[in-house]
């Protein structure tokens, strides 16, 4: 199988470097070219994935038309906010690839402009008979635990059952475990709003909270996300799930989370900017509050913790307000919409 993957990011080249291991053919595009000749050269990713061997074989170019020609596999793997633009360039190459190439996007996110999610960019630039090979990889997966061999279960979502099989099997290594599934709006919610949350729950730790603080974010947050991914038509099982409930997990429990350490730099007193920089790679996140943020006020879904997370964010609201502003939210029943005996809000 002919395979490129666009992005030699951490998540594009450690995917790359699991493709390559089952003998596929695997090229890595990226537009930054230190990156790439970093590859060429050595074979590894060391401003990516420092100190891990990619698989020997791998492929690298920053020319796209080179990459795309005869693939049957394209991998989209660069941050969400520039999707578009990377699929624009792709478009006009498509013909090249192989007739039934599928497509791939394993990014996360929403773009903040017009608060589409990345099927619904991805099918407003590629042409109709393109839209069922088009599936979507996300769940609970730190791109250096990949890299490195270690176990993991991902879900695939494809508006087309057949497509996302012919990815699960493409993918699906003994470490390396693709369930399918059709519900793609609902894998896409759960893998964009959850980093708000690991945001929040590094905030916490930030703050010096402890375990049960984390627990309760967690809980209540996968509770936000998942009206919200109903509000969009998704089906909620889908958010207990791998792309739900298990990559929220993974998100918020780890300091390997660039989205948890965000957080955690902002409850110990650092201001974004300084946290960003030494950071130094893309917090998805960041980003993902302000469109989770926005879509949920255009759907009239209540989102207290993505809202408080947006409002720490761009708008200066102080950790503590934070904390003392969700402290004083009015005592609710735990099930949505469930009146209290004293007529107390059910919001
Ligand atoms: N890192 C992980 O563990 C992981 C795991 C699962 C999903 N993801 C998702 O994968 C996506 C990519 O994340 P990442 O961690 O690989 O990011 P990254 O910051 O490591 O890499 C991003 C890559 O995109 C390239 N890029 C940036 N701007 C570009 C542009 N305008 N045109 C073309 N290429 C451009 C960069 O050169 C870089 O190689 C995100 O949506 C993320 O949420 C990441």
């Amino acid at each position: 199988m002919h395979v490129a993957v666009i992005g030699a990011g951490s998540w594009g080249s450690a995917l790359a470097s699991l493709l390559r291991s089952k003998d596929h053919d695997v090229v890595l595009w990226d537009i930054d070219e230190l990156t790439v000749s970093g590859i060429a050269a050595t074979g590894d990713n060391e401003r990516y994935l420092p100190g891990i061997s990619l698989s020997p074989g791998l492929r690298a170019t920053t020319d796209l038309a080179a990459a795309v020609v005869g693939a049957d596999l394209i991998v989209l793997a660069v941050p969400s906010q520039v999707t578009r633009e990377v699929a624009e360039r792709i478009r006009p190459l498509l013909p090249t690839a192989a007739e039934d190439c599928v497509l791939c996007s394993v990014t996360k996110g929403i773009e903040v402009e017009t608060l589409m999610t990345m099927h619904q960019v991805l099918e407003s630039v590629f042409p109709p008979e393109v839209h069922p090979r088009l599936t979507y990889l996300s769940g609970p997966s730190f791109a250096v635990e990949v890299a490195a061999g270690l176990p993991t279960a991902v879900t695939v979502a494809a508006r087309d059952l057949v497509y996302a099989r012919r990815t699960q099997i493409a993918f699906a290594t003994k470490f390396f475990r693709p369930y399918v599934t059709e519900d793609v709006i609902g894998v896409e919610i759960g893998g964009c709003a959850k980093n708000v949350i690991a945001i929040a729950v590094g905030l916490a730790n930030g703050l010096g909270f402890e375990r049960n603080a984390d627990a309760a974010l967690i809980t209540r947050g996968l509770s936000e996300i998942t009206r919200l991914a109903m509000a969009l038509g998704a089906d909620p099982l889908t958010l207990g799930g791998l792309a739900g409930v298990g990559d929220l997990v993974l998100t918020c429990t780890s300091e390997k989370s660039r989205n948890y350490r965000v957080g955690y730099g902002l409850g110990q007193g650092e201001d974004l900017e300084t946290v960003q920089q030494r950071l130094g790679q893309v917090a998805e996140g960041v980003v993902n509050a302000k469109a989770v943020h926005l879509l949920a006020v255009s759907l009239g879904v209540e989102m207290p913790l993505c809202n408080a997370v947006y409002r720490l964010l761009y708008e200066g609201l102080t950790p503590q307000q934070a904390v003392d502003e969700l402290a004083a939210r009015d005592l609710k029943h735990e099930l949505p919409g469930r009146p209290l005996p004293d007529g107390g809000d059910d919001a």
